[in-house]
C-alpha cells in the first residue's frame, strides 16, 4: 500500500572534512605501490615491489589512458578493465601496538580482493561503497606489514565510465577494544519546528574483548558556533565479543535548522568512557535539524516550506580527474549547479562518494541517494545483476548506514530503469528493498526511477515505492495523476538534450542527427526520441502543480555515453565504437571542464532571481550574410530588446512573446512546434558586428549582453577559481580557465588552436582538458587545444609551509600569459 508520508526528520553535527570518524582513524593514502597487470601472488608478504610506481591515494588508472578504440566509448573509451595490484608496507608506532587495528577503504572499483601479511581478508565486488577489515589478529607487532590490493574490473560491466582501482580514501583505524561501530552512530529528530525538536541518539558499541565492560556512553552536542548545546551521559554494559546499541533523547530548543539557504549543521561528539573514566573512543558525527514532508496534494516541503525539486543527475567522474575523488573538484562541481539554481542532486545511478554528501549538507543541495542501475536482471553483459543475489541487501544496508547522517538526503532510490519492470514477478524484488530501507531508516522514503510507464504500473512494481519517479514522461503526469491520485510522483530523470559548448551548426536548428565534426549544435533542442527541450519539462510541471519536481539528465557532462554517437538507444549492448572519437557524454548543462552550456542559462532563467540574461548564438558567420540566423535570449527578467549593430530588432517580452522551438518525442502527442514561454527569439539577417541584448524589469534597464564578431585570436587570458588555495595536505586544487581574445579584447569562440601550459613554484601541474568529447587527449597532458576558444588546466598544491604556484599558456601566434596563486596553511581540521 501506497503510504502517506509525513516525516518530521532533524539531523545535527559541525563542519570539517569527515563525518563520521573516529578519533582513531589515521591517514593512510600516502606511499602506496601500484602494479597495473596480472601479478602472480602479489598478496605474498615476500614479493619484491620495489620497482612499483608511488601512488597517492585516491587514484584511477583508467583516466591515465590512452583512450583508444580498443576500449568501449560507452564507458569512456578509457582502459578501466583488467587487473591491478596496490601494496603498502607500514609498521606500527609503540602507542598502536596494543590497539584494534582495522583498514578502512571508502570504495575500490572494483571486485576487490585484500591481504595483510598474506592473510586473506575478503571480497567486495560492487565498487560504490565503502568497508573495513579487521587487521589485529595479522599484524606483526614489531615488523614490517604489507596490504597488498587486488582489483579486477571487468570489461562490458558499465553504461558509463566508472574508474577503476582505489578511486575513494584508504583509512588505518586505531582503537581500543572497545569503540563506537564502524557507521554506528545515528541521529534522528522528530517533531522539528523552529521552536523545538527531538533529537534521538542512537550509538553502537562494539567490544573486541571476550568480557564484559562497563561502559559510560557520553554525547555532547555543538552547535556551528562551537557551544555544547547538550551533553548527555548513560552507563552501560557492552557485552563481551558484541555490539550493544544505546538510545539516548532530548528536546533542544530554538534548533538551527538545516535548509536550503541556510545550512546549518551540528556536531555530535561521543565518547566511551571506562569505569577508570579513561575515555576509550571519541567519534564525531555530523547531522542537521529539519522536517521533511512529501504529500501527494500539494509535493515536497522542508521545514514546512513548498520546495519544488531544482535537480540535476549526476554521475561521479570529475572531469579532467577522472573517478579519483577530490574535495575541492567536488565542491567546485557542485558550487556551478547551485549557481544554476540548482538545489537537489540525484546520485545516478550508484551510492556516491563521502565528500559529495558532505559538500552537499554544507551548500544546502537535497539529495537523492542511489544504489543500484541493476538488479537481478540483466542490462550490460558484466553488470551488477551477476553479484545481485548475494550482494544486494549487504550494499543497501551499506549504503543507508554509511549515509543515514547526512541532513541533505530525503529520499532512498533503489534503482534505475531496472529490468523487473517488464517482468511479472518484479514488483516482488521492489518490494524486498523498500523493505530494506525501511528497516534500516524509517525517517525517509525509497524511491526507484521508473522508465516503462505502462509496465512498471501493470506489474505493480511503482505500487511498492513511497515515492514514484518516472523518467521522461513529463507529458504523462496528468494521466498517471488522474489514475492514482495518492501517488506521490516526480520527474526522476528528464531532458537529455545533447549540445556540445559553444557549437553551432550552420543548419541551426537541425534534427537529431550524426555530423561529420563528431558535434551536436548546442540549441538546446537536439537529442534521442525519449527526450525533450527543458521547457517541455518546465511547461508539463506548471500544468501539474501537485509533481514534486524534476532531476535533469544531466548536470555535468560525463565520460562513456557519448549518444548520439556509438550508440541511439541505451540499451544496446556491447561496444559503442562505430562513431570513435566521441566517447564522452553530450547530456550536460555543463561540459566536462565545468565550462557552461548555453543550456545552463536556461535553467538558471527559470531557477534563478538573481537578475541574469543569456545571449546564442555566436556570431562570426562570414558566408551567410543576409541568411537569417535563429538568435536566443534566456532571462529572468520581463522584456529584452536586441540591436545588431545600434540598430533595434524590437523589444520581447519573456512568457508572452514565445520562441517557437521544434520538437518531437516518445509519449507525446502534441504538434510538431512549442512556443516555449521560456526562451525570447529573433531571427536575424547575419551581419557581421555587434549583437547586444538589453533586458528590463518595469521598463528599467537591468543587463546588457554583447556578443561580438571576432578577429584572429592574439592573446590568452587566464582566470584562476580562487586566488589563494590550501597547502595544508596536498590536496587543493586550483582550476584555471584559458580563453582565447583577439586585439579588440573580444572572445574568440570559434578558435581551436593548440595550446600549452606549464605550472611552477609551490604546486604541480594535475590534468587538462577542453570540453570537446571527441577529443582524444589525456589529461595528464599539459599540451592540447582550445575547444571553442576555451582550455582548462588544473594544478594541485604542495603541503607545507604555502607560498606560490605559477601556471603559464602558451599558444602558436599567441602572446603567452601567466597567473600567480597563492598557497597558504589554512589548517581546515576537524575541530
Ligand atoms: C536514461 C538512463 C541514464 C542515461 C540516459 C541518457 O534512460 O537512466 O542512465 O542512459 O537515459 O539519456
Amino acid at each position: 500500500m501506497k503510504y502517506y508520508l509525513n516525516i518530521l526528520i532533524c539531523f545535527l553535527l559541525m563542519s570539517s572534512s569527515i563525518w563520521a570518524q573516529s578519533d582513531g582513524q589515521t591517514d593512510f593514502n600516502k606511499d602506496w605501490k601500484f602494479y597495473k597487470g596480472e601479478m602472480k601472488g602479489g598478496e605474498a608478504a615476500s614479493l619484491n615491489d620495489q620497482n612499483w610506481r608511488n601512488v597517492r591515494i585516491p587514484h584511477d588508472w583508467a583516466i591515465e589512458g590512452p583512450f583508444s578504440k580498443e576500449y568501449n566509448a560507452r564507458s569512456g573509451g578509457l582502459p578501466f578493465h583488467g587487473e591491478g595490484w596496490y601494496r603498502k608496507h607500514f609498521m606500527l608506532t609503540n602507542t598502536q601496538k596494543n590497539k584494534h587495528v582495522a583498514i578502512e577503504f571508502e570504495g575500490i572499483m572494483n571486485n576487490s580482493e585484500v591481504w595483510i601479511n598474506g592473510h586473506y581478508l575478503g571480497k567486495r565486488p560492487f565498487g560504490y561503497l565503502g568497508f573495513e577489515y579487521d587487521l589485529t589478529p595479522y599484524l606483526n607487532l614489531d615488523g614490517n606489514n604489507i596490504i597488498a590490493v587486488k582489483v579486477k574490473p571487468e570489461d562490458l560491466s558499465s553504461r558509463w565510465f566508472p574508474g577503476a582501482g582505489m578511486y575513494r580514501k584508504v583509512w588505518l583505524n586505531i582503537n581500543n577494544d572497545v569503540r563506537v561501530n564502524h557507521w554506528g552512530t545515528f541521529v534522528k529528530t522528530h517533531n522539528v519546528t523552529s521552536r523545538v525538536a527531538t533529537i534521538d541518539i542512537q550509538v553502537e558499541v562494539q567490544n573486541f574483548l571476550m568480557n564484559d565492560e562497563i561502559v559510560s556512553i557520553k554525547n555532547k552536542v555543538i552547535n556551528a558556533n562551537g557551544d555544547v548545546v547538550k551533553e548527555l551521559q548513560q552507563k552501560t554494559v557492552a557485552v563481551g565479543k558484541e555490539t550493544i546499541k544505546t538510545q539516548q533523547a532530548f528536546n533542544m530548543l530554538q534548533p538551527q535548522l538545516w535548509s536550503i539557504d541556510t545550512p546549518n549543521l551540528y556536531h555530535l561528539v561521543t565518547e566511551v568512557i571506562n569505569k577508570e573514566g579513561e575515555v576509550l573512543d571519541t567519534y564525531r558525527s555530523r547531522f542537521g535539524v529539519r522536517d521533511i514532508k512529501f504529500t501527494a496534494k500539494e509535493g515536497f516541503f522542508l521545514n514546512g516550506e513548498l520546495t519544488k525539486f531544482k535537480g540535476v543527475c549526476l554521475h561521479h567522474d570529475l572531469g579532467p580527474l577522472g573517478a579519483a575523488v577530490n574535495r575541492r573538484a567536488t565542491q567546485r562541481q557542485l558550487e556551478i549547479m547551485k549557481e544554476m539554481g540548482v538545489n537537489a542532486i540525484r546520485t545516478s545511478h550508484n551510492p556516491p562518494s563521502r565528500e559529495q554528501l558532505e559538500i552537499c549538507d554544507e551548500l544546502g543541495l537535497l539529495v537523492l541517494d542511489e544504489a543500484f542501475d541493476e538488479w537481478g536482471i540483466q542490462k550490460i553483459e558484466n553488470g551488477y545483476h551477476k553479484v545481485f543475489d548475494e550482494w544486494h541487501e549487504r550494499d543497501l544496508r551499506d549504503m543507508i548506514r554509511r549515509d543515514r547522517n547526512h541532513p541533505s538526503i530525503i529520499m532512498w532510490s533503489i534503482g534505475n530503469e531496472i529490468k523487473e519492470q517488464g517482468v511479472k514477478d518484479g514488483w516482488k524484488v521492489a518490494q524486498k528493498l523498500a523493505k530494506i530501507c525501511h528497516e534500516e531508516d524509517p525517517s525517509r522514503p525509497n524511491t526507484a526511477g521508473f522508465n516503462q510507464y505502462v509496465s512498471a504500473i501493470k506489474n505493480k512494481l511503482a505500487h511498492q515505492v513511497d515515492i514514484v519517479g518516472f523518467n521522461y514522461k513529463a507529458a504523462k503526469y496528468e494521466e498517471v495523476k488522474k489514475n492514482h491520485p495518492d501517488w506521490i510522483v516526480y520527474g526522476s530523470e528528464t531532458e537529455s538534450i545533447t549540445s556540445s559548448r559553444g557549437v553551432y551548426h550552420s543548419t541551426f536548428l537541425e534534427k537529431y542527427k550524426k555530423n561529420t565534426d563528431n558535434q551536436i549544435t548546442s540549441y538546446d533542442i537536439i537529442g534521442p526520441t525519449w527526450s525533450y527541450p527543458p521547457d517541455m519539462e518546465f511547461y508539463f510541471l506548471e500544468q501539474n502543480p501537485s509533481i514534486l519536481g524534476e532531476f535533469m539528465w544531466t548536470g555535468f557532462d560525463y565520460f562513456g555515453e557519448p549518444t548520439p554517437y556509438g550508440g541511439r538507444d541505451n540499451s544496446t549492448n556491447g561496444y559503442w565504437n562505430s562513431d570513435w572519437p566521441n566517447k564522452s557524454s553530450f547530456f550536460g548543462a555543463v561540459d566536462l571542464c565545468g565550462f557552461k552550456k548555453d543550456r545552463f542559462y536556461l535553467y538558471q532563467s527559470q531557477w534563478t532571481d538573481a537578475p541574469m540574461l543569456h545571449l546564442l548564438p555566436h556570431w562570426n558567420w562570414k558566408g551567410y550574410e543576409g541568411q537569417e540566423i535563429p538568435v536566443f535570449a534566456y532571462t529572468n527578467a520581463e522584456e529584452v530588446e536586441l540591436f545588431l549593430n545600434g540598430k533595434s530588432l524590437g523589444k520581447k517580452k519573456k512568457g508572452v512573446d514565445k520562441g517557437i522551438i521544434p520538437i518531437q518525442f516518445r509519449y507525446y502527442e502534441g504538434p510538431y512546434e512549442f512556443p516555449s514561454p521560456y526562451r525570447l527569439r529573433w531571427d536575424v539577417p547575419y551581419q557581421k558586428g555587434e549583437l547586444k541584448a538589453i533586458s528590463y524589469i518595469d521598463g528599467k534597464v537591468v543587463e546588457e549582453k554583447i556578443i561580438n564578431t571576432h578577429l584572429k585570436a592574439k592573446t590568452i587570458e587566464l582566470t584562476a577559481d580562487r586566488a589563494i588555495i590550501s597547502s595544508d595536505d596536498g590536496e587543493d586544487l586550483v582550476f584555471v580557465t584559458a580563453r582565447a581574445i583577439d586585439t579588440n579584447g573580444n572572445f574568440c569562440s570559434t578558435f581551436n588552436g593548440d595550446i600549452q601550459f606549464s605550472v611552477s613554484g609551490d604546486g604541480t601541474f594535475e590534468a587538462t582538458g577542453n570540453g570537446d568529447p571527441s577529443s582524444l587527449v589525456v589529461p595528464n597532458s599539459s599540451k592540447l587545444k582550445f575547444f571553442n576558444g576555451m582550455a582548462l588546466v588544473i594544478a594541485r598544491a604542495n603541503e607545507g609551509k604555502g607560498g606560490f604556484i605559477n601556471i603559464t599558456a602558451k599558444g602558436k601566434g599567441l602572446k603567452f600569459k601567466t597567473i600567480t596563486v597563492k598557497t597558504e596553511v589554512q589548517d581546515k581540521k576537524v575541530q
